[in-house]
């Protein structure tokens, strides 16, 4: 069944547990996500994030409806969330086609001007009754240096959140979640992610809403558990899920047929998802 942000948060702080958010980009994601969410008979969000549209991955158009009516048929609450939007055409179209919880990212922006969008954005998502998430601070990406080699720009604690501002742009721009910079990176990992967790239990003091980690996939079991001890309500989680579902391809080719490929695919997916999925909801 479809559900908001603010309807999970319930089950999540009683329980103290995260709720996973999984970036799709096919419908095996789908498949792979819904299985696990059921079998454990837990909430789960299925994220689709405007960059995946913007590197020719997948299309909101075309995967976003199928998100939407796979949601409404499953038997647990699901979340349907447009992650990292950053123009407000790009999230209306989400709501239009029943997204039930958008993101506006304007960590790029200047503070202020984060806050004038994140506001404008907020408005939108009360006309849609959906929840909202936004994020300040700079979440770290790989990025490809002159030398070809990947790099991990986590470590610079300057793009870490302030507890301060927190407070300020969720006062300010009464957003529902936010999404805050403490030591994770989107991608893949090239060094151990340190994670500081007591940054973490200040910023969710200060905001007062549930902190967002993003980067969550490729951290270990005893640090999730961490961040969820000190305030983090949810995970997005897209890297290491893509990474297992090729590797469960890989692992069993040649296939002669394409729907062996991706059943694979889909097993492997499902198999990690399921092992960080139990992590957060605490049934490991
Ligand atoms: P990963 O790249 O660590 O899986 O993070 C995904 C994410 O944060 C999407 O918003």
């Amino acid at each position: 069944m479809l559900a908001n942000l603010n309807e999970v948060w319930k089950l999540a702080d009683e329980k103290k547990i995260a709720i996973g958010a999984f970036n799709i980009v096919n419908f095996e994601n789908i498949l792979a996500v819904l299985d696990t969410a059921e079998k454990l008979n837990m909430p789960v969000i299925l994220a689709f994030a405007q960059t995946h549209e913007e590197n020719n991955v997948m299309n909101l158009d075309t995967i976003g409806p199928v998100m939407v009516l796979m949601a409404q048929r499953a038997k647990v609450p699901v979340v349907v969330h447009l992650d990292h939007g950053v123009n407000l055409d790009y999230i209306k179209k989400s709501l239009k086609m029943g997204f039930t919880s958008v993101m506006f990212d304007g960590s790029a922006l200047t503070y202020e001007e984060n806050i004038r969008q994140t506001k404008e954005a907020v408005a939108l998502a009360r006309k849609y009754g959906v929840s909202i998430e936004a994020e300040i601070g700079k979440m770290a990406g790989i990025t490809l240096n002159n030398e070809g080699v990947t790099e991990n720009r986590a470590s610079d604690r300057r793009n870490y959140t302030d507890p301060a501002e927190a407070k300020d742009f969720v006062e300010k721009t009464g957003v529902d979640c936010l999404a805050c910079s403490f030591g994770t990176v989107h991608g893949e990992y090239f060094s151990e992610p340190k994670l500081d967790f007591e940054l973490v239990k200040e910023l969710k003091k200060a905001a007062g809403v549930p902190i967002v980690m993003h980067g969550g996939s490729g951290v270990s079991h005893a640090d999730y558990k961490k961040v969820i001890a000190n305030g983090v309500r949810k995970i997005n989680y897209f890297t290491y899920m893509d990474k297992a579902g090729g590797e469960g391809v890989n692992a069993a080719s040649p296939v002669k047929y394409f729907h062996d490929a991706a059943k694979a695919g889909q097993d492997a997916m499902q198999k990690d998802i399921e092992s960080a999925m139990r992590c957060f909801v605490n049934m490991d």
